[in-house]
């Protein structure tokens, strides 16, 4: 595969997204289904692997450590800190507010490493800003870390763009990782974009494939289990997922008419719009995975990502991307 740049770190164009092994969308408990998919991934070239203290909580790191022990010296580990955690819930239900204090900085990467069972991290997020602790206080607590060899590369996730400046005058920002897809197109229009362009910080877009949406594999909300994490959503509420599910059907046509997956379009576009870009689709599944992973191959004229940017733009989209409490949380 390709390589890509997140700030000084090199990386495969497109990385995996471990989230779902563990958290959000009712995950299966197949161990070792997930090692199988992170080996796959190494073997197909992946080297950018996307993992967080909440994820679980805490299980996520553990399974993520294990799995790419063997191939340590071949990737890089993102996690993130940043949410306070209540360890008596899982999903979503984990996230109990922010905490971007200094200690919790420290403590969380010492943490981290233990779970990982690794020695160093190689990107350390803030998952989301902390409104109540300057980012200077935040960013300058990630940069003794990296001053101290336990962090090789530091970054934000849903920080605005008047945060990433300031947090990038206190230690160079690595990568910026906010939701981003053909149907959350919020990075474009609230400067977060054009910020990391300009300051040469590369983006990773999380949810890449709108959760699964984009795939045009979610044909009902009946297969969702009752913890899943989207039935929280605005976007798979029963009216709105039916409305997005008629825009879903325009993307499998088109996906037909170029021999390609739906899901494979979605990638594909995500890519075009930057090669400071570097997505992380999630999955636990070796044939999605190789699926995801082939549509860094894709190549896309103007005309088709003129017409993929139309068939889902903003104001076609039924619902917000999150409730409103987690709305709150995210462009800080
Ligand atoms: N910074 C943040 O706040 C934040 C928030 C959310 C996520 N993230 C990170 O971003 C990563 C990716 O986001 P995401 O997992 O939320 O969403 P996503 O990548 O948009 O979609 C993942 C979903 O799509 C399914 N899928 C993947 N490839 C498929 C394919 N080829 N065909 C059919 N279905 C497919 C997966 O199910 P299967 O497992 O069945 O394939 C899973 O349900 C996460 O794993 C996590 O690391 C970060």
């Amino acid at each position: 595969m390709k390589s890509r740049q997140l700030g000084p770190l090199t990386t495969s164009t497109l990385g995996l997204g471990c989230m779902g092994m563990s958290h959000g969308y009712s995950p299966d408990g197949n161990e070792s289904g997930a090692m199988a998919t992170l080996a796959r991934a190494v073997e197909l070239g992946v080297t950018l692997f996307d993992t967080a203290e909440v994820y679980g909580p805490y299980t996520n790191e553990v399974l993520v450590g294990k799995g790419l022990k063997a191939y340590r010296d071949k990737v890089m580990i993102a996690t993130k800190f940043g949410f306070k955690v209540d360890p008596t819930k899982t999903s979503g239900g984990a996230i109990a507010g922010t905490d971007g204090r200094p200690e919790n900085v420290i403590a969380v990467a010492e943490a981290s490493l233990k779970r990982l069972g690794t020695d160093v991290i190689d990107l350390y997020y803030q998952h989301r800003v902390d409104p109540n602790v300057p980012i200077e206080e935040t960013v300058g607590a990630m940069a003794d870390l990296v001053r101290q060899g336990k962090v090789r590369a530091i970054g934000l996730s849903e920080a605005s763009a008047a945060t990433i400046r300031r947090a990038h005058a206190v230690h160079p920002i690595a990568a910026l990782q906010s939701e981003y897809s053909l149907w959350t197109r919020d990075p474009e229009e609230n400067g977060v974009l054009d910020t990391c362009r300009e300051l040469g910080i590369g983006f990773v877009p999380f949810s890449p494939l709108g959760r699964g949406m984009l795939t045009g594999a979610l044909k009902n909300l009946n297969g969702l289990a009752a913890d899943d994490f989207r039935r929280s959503l605005p976007r798979f509420q029963q009216e709105n997922f039916e409305a997005n599910l008629e825009l879903v059907t325009l993307l499998e046509g088109m996906a037909r008419d170029k021999g390609v997956e739906p899901g494979q379009l979605a990638l594909a576009w995500v890519l075009a719009q930057g090669d400071f870009i570097v997505p992380i689709p999630g999955t636990t599944k070796i044939a999605n995975l190789e699926k995801n992973v082939a549509a860094a191959d894709i190549t896309l004229s103007a005309d088709e990502l003129a017409r993929l940017g139309d068939l889902l733009s903003p104001a076609k989209v039924a619902g917000a991307r999150y409730p409103e409490q987690m709305t709150k949380m995210a462009n800080r």
